[in-house]
């Protein structure tokens, strides 16, 4: 070839000119797109090394942020003399801020393809790691022009794609924060007050759409909001005036429609109000149009919900009553309106059955596609939890599929475990289920030695032990003697039977 000559023979005319590298990366972010267009991240786990790799993306994706916000610094800070000697450095930092930005993105596209991501998050995240890498090859590209030509010309065009670039970086950083912290990560503990003037929802508003990570108890995420009782912090506007008007009053007041120019889905928009004025005056009732509508009678036209909608409950409306006349407060916490009806029990129970399983559900979805078992939400509440079911193929399930649904530990309400092929280490993985209720290990290989870390789970109703190797008789006490456990067969017949097991090799 003897176009490299030739290079080679312009590059030293022209120093900064070399075009076979601005190549180099162009092709290698067109093969990255094409790659991400053809195996876009699916939501199925793959392979092991991949996601490896993929893990490093968090580390190496902080060089391009760094120095984006650097390389303009520089830029000006040279321009004066005492920053003159840097004046070669943005170059060079443009380099290499390209070149993890390609890497950065490659790795992110590995651990979203091959780690089980998917949505709309992830797509825009991927494509905007492709542009911000493109960029960053143009900004380096047009900064070569510049120096050669100055101000005229192409180089022009360095300073709006350099800045461009900046802006396209904050952008993908910040969803990359969201994806792994969840929506509103940012603002979350935003004082209320900048919150209302900048007219952000009120904390907790926006938390039944954030897409939450995986959470291990304890952190965050795995607070369940429902269950605000013991949370002192959670206001009663957020707990329970929002929710109401959530169900009740959304589908007309919010950004999608705002019938009456009033939009309830914010604390300052509700405050604001509509056409006719401020719907919420704090401590008084008379003034607060809103107040008013819900309490008028059902056939008044002006009555809220409009359109035969299901009004509050009488339940709802006293809330809102004691909650304006105590001053319509977004913050003021729960545990000061404890005049306040509670809220009603759900299927006659007052406490969930477990957290709310669907910060967890790509998880756990990704989880049972892996291991060969089926989870199953109990029922519509997703604070009811979900069961394991090894029916189809119960010789999938083994000591090591329990213990990878660790994740799941909190939200796993029911394990039907019949005739797997766990033994008593399988349990000791069970025994962290905390929100168990029923455990069927019918046909297993389980001995009454293994059940003992099984009385740790306080929640357990039924214990199903029928055709197990278990010997009754050596049963701890501390389960046989629990009150509310009901152990099969031993509660049907109520004598020691002495479960000798056919399905000793339970293949
Ligand atoms: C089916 C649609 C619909 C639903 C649901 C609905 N509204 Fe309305 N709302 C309207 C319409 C239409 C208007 C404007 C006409 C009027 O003032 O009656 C309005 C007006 C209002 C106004 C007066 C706004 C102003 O400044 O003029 C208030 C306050 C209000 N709604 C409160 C509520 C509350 C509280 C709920 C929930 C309990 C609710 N609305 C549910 C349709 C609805």
């Amino acid at each position: 070839m003897s176009e490299p000559a030739e290079f080679s023979h312009r590059a030293t005319r022209r120093r900064h000119h070399r075009p076979l590298a601005g190549i180099f990366w162009f092709s290698a972010i067109v093969l990255l797109a094409l790659l991400a267009l053809a195996f876009p991240p699916d939501g199925q786990q793959r392979t092991t090394l991949a996601q490896f790799f993929g893990r490093f993306h968090p580390l190496v994706v902080h060089f391009p942020v760094a120095l984006l916000f650097l390389i303009p610094v520089i830029e000006v800070y040279a321009l004066f003399r005492r920053g003159h000697a840097l004046r070669g450095a943005p170059a060079f930092l443009l380099w290499i801020a390209t070149a993890t930005a390609i890497l950065g993105t490659a790795l992110g596209w590995l651990l979203a393809r091959f780690g089980g991501y998917k949505g709309d998050l992830v797509i825009t995240h991927m494509w905007s790691g492709c542009l911000l890498a493109l960029l960053c090859l143009l900004a380096l590209l047009l900064r070569r022009r510049w120096e050669v030509d100055g101000l005229y010309g192409l180089g022009l065009l360095y300073a709006p794609v350099l800045l461009l670039a900046v802006g396209t970086m904050v952008f993908t950083a910040h969803q990359g924060g969201q994806l792994i912290y969840g929506d509103n990560y940012l603002i979350e503990y935003m004082p209320p007050k900048l919150r209302s003037l900048l007219g952000l929802p009120a904390a907790g508003a926006t938390l039944k759409s954030a897409p939450q990570p995986p959470s291990t108890p304890g952190a965050p995420g795995a607070v369940n909001r429902e269950d605000s009782k013991q949370d002192t912090k959670v206001s009663f506007y957020e707990a329970r005036i929002m929710p109401a008007l959530d169900r009740t009053c959304l589908s007309c007041h919010s950004p999608k429609k705002t019938k009456g120019g009033l939009r309830l889905d914010t604390y300052a928009l509700m405050m604001k109000g509509g056409d006719s004025g401020p719907a919420v005056v704090a401590g008084n009732l008379d003034d607060s149009e809103l107040y008013r509508r819900i309490t008028l009678p059902h056939d008044d036209e002006e009555f809220m919900p409009g359109g035969n909608k299901k009004p509050l409950s009488a339940t709802e409306t006293k809330w809102i009553e004691l909650w304006i006349a105590a001053g319509a407060s977004e913050t003021a916490p729960l545990s000061e309106f404890s005049q306040a009806p509670a809220p009603p029990e759900k299927h006659g129970e007052a406490v969930a059955w477990a957290p709310d399983y669907r910060p967890k559900l790509d998880e756990a979805k990704a989880l049972a596609d892996r291991l060969g078992i089926r989870l199953v939400a109990r029922s519509q509440v997703p604070t009811d939890g979900l069961i394991v079911r090894t029916a189809s193929a119960p010789s999938h399930c083994t000591d090591d599929v329990l213990a990878a649904l660790a994740p799941l530990a909190d939200v796993i309400v029911e394990a039907e475990l019949a005739r797997t092929r766990i033994s008593d280490k399988g349990l000791a993985a069970v025994s962290s289920w905390k929100n168990l209720r029923h455990l069927d290990l019918t046909a297993t290989a389980v001995t009454a030695e293994g059940l003992r870390p099984v009385a740790e789970l306080t929640k357990l109703e039924t214990l199903n032990l029928t055709d197990s190797r278990v010997d009754a008789a050596k049963l701890p006490p501390i389960l046989t003697q629990r009150a509310g456990l009901a152990i099969y067969p031993l509660t049907q017949d109520d004598v020691g039977v002495d479960v000798a097991a056919p399905a000793a090799s339970a293949r």
